[in-house]
């Protein structure tokens, strides 16, 4: 744990204009609105501009962000990128939006991959590296362009995903107890397999045939990932707050990740919690990966729902597998 307290001085959070409804996806594939809003609880989903990457996306809430936290671009001296959909196989993100942001040449500007766990991975980093004093203002982002790698004619996965970025500044705090006070991150590597973009990488470069059976797109076993969610998320969110003799109760506001709404409920009734108690944006986001959880933050944020003093607890899955939770006192 940080030796310090290290605090979220502020959040932002952008999504494309373009937004794709159940009756949009039900004249390109075969489905319908009621399946997908029973199914999923999705209502719509947010799309890129064909000409706008995920670096674009993060610039934005980045800005967000940082004008929030009345810090200026000049201050930053660390900056992850929790992304699966770079701009680039190679550089990464981080540098393109620290040239987009105008963050200095001696910060530590890196991507950092743990599908839909990735931001809390990256929180819990700068939050480490803040810690340890080496570094004194962190900007966190998890942005996504997941709209480049769905496949728009499989129904059993195009209907999950979109598009949108979150950001956080973090640096220190100066109430000791405030701030992350606890994470638990771990992955499931056994399992790589349920979710997943097969193509593309140095496993299976991408060849004409490849292209041609669409290995560039997200597969998933979607009954699968689903049942794991449930099941890793609620022991995530339960070891987290064992290791801090906390009771469910005690949590003003729960950010899990926003894959499936029927995920949300079913953890809510394994920790006996009232829903009312969980953030929930994934009718109007769907699927956004890293870029859910720090969407959904910052939403809670400016909608009033977290106080100075509340206990609020992330929780997020995704390919890997990997998991993660959070706690953060305000
Ligand atoms: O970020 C973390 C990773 N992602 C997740 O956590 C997502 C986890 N998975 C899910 O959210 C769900 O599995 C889905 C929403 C993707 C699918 O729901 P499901 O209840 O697991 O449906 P299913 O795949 O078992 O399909 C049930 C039936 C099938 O028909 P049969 O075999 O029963 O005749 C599918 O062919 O529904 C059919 N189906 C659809 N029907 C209409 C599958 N997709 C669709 C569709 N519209 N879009």
């Amino acid at each position: 744990m940080p030796t310090r307290s290290t605090v979220i001085l502020g959040t932002g959070s952008y999504a494309p204009e373009r937004v794709l409804t159940n009756e949009d996806l039900s004249r390109m594939v075969d489905t319908s609105d009621e399946w997908i809003r029973a199914r999923s609880g999705i209502r719509e989903r947010r799309i890129a501009a064909a000409g706008e990457a995920t670096s674009d996306l993060a610039v934005q809430a980045a800005r967000r962000a940082l004008e929030d936290a009345g810090v200026g671009a000049a201050d930053i001296d660390l900056l992850i990128v929790a992304t699966v959909t770079p701009d680039y196989p190679m550089p990464s993100t981080a540098c393109v939006v620290q040239h987009k942001l105008g963050v200095p040449s001696a910060a530590a500007c890196f991507d950092m991959n743990a599908a839909c766990s990735g931001f809390i991975y990256a929180l819990d980093t700068a939050c480490a590296l803040i810690g340890s004093g080496r570094y004194r203002k962190a900007l966190v982002i998890g942005a996504e362009k997941l709209s480049s790698v769905v496949d728009w004619q499989d129904r059993g996965t195009c209907l999950l995903f979109g598009d949108g970025a979150g950001a956080a500044v973090v640096g220190p705090g100066d109430k000791p107890g405030t701030g992350l006070i606890g994470t638990r991150l771990g992955a499931l590597g056994e399992d790589t397999d349920l979710l997943c973009i097969p193509g593309g990488g140095s496993r299976s470069p991408t060849t004409a045939e490849s292209f041609g059976r669409g290995d560039h797109f997200i597969k998933m076993k979607g009954k699968e990932v689903f049942k794991l969610a449930v099941r890793v998320m609620e022991e995530a969110a339960r070891d987290i707050l064992e290791q801090h003799g906390l009771a469910a109760t005690q949590i003003g506001l729960v950010i899990p990740h926003q894959a499936n709404l029927r995920i949300i409920d079913a953890i809510a009734q394994y920790l006996e919690l009232p829903v009312e108690r969980f953030f929930v944006n994934v009718d109007r986001y769907g699927n956004t990966s890293a870029a859910s959880i720090p969407i959904a933050l910052d939403e809670a944020r400016r909608a009033g729902r977290i106080k100075p003093g509340d206990l609020t607890l992330l929780v997020a899955f995704g390919a890997g597998l990997t998991y993660g939770s959070a706690l953060i006192r305000w």
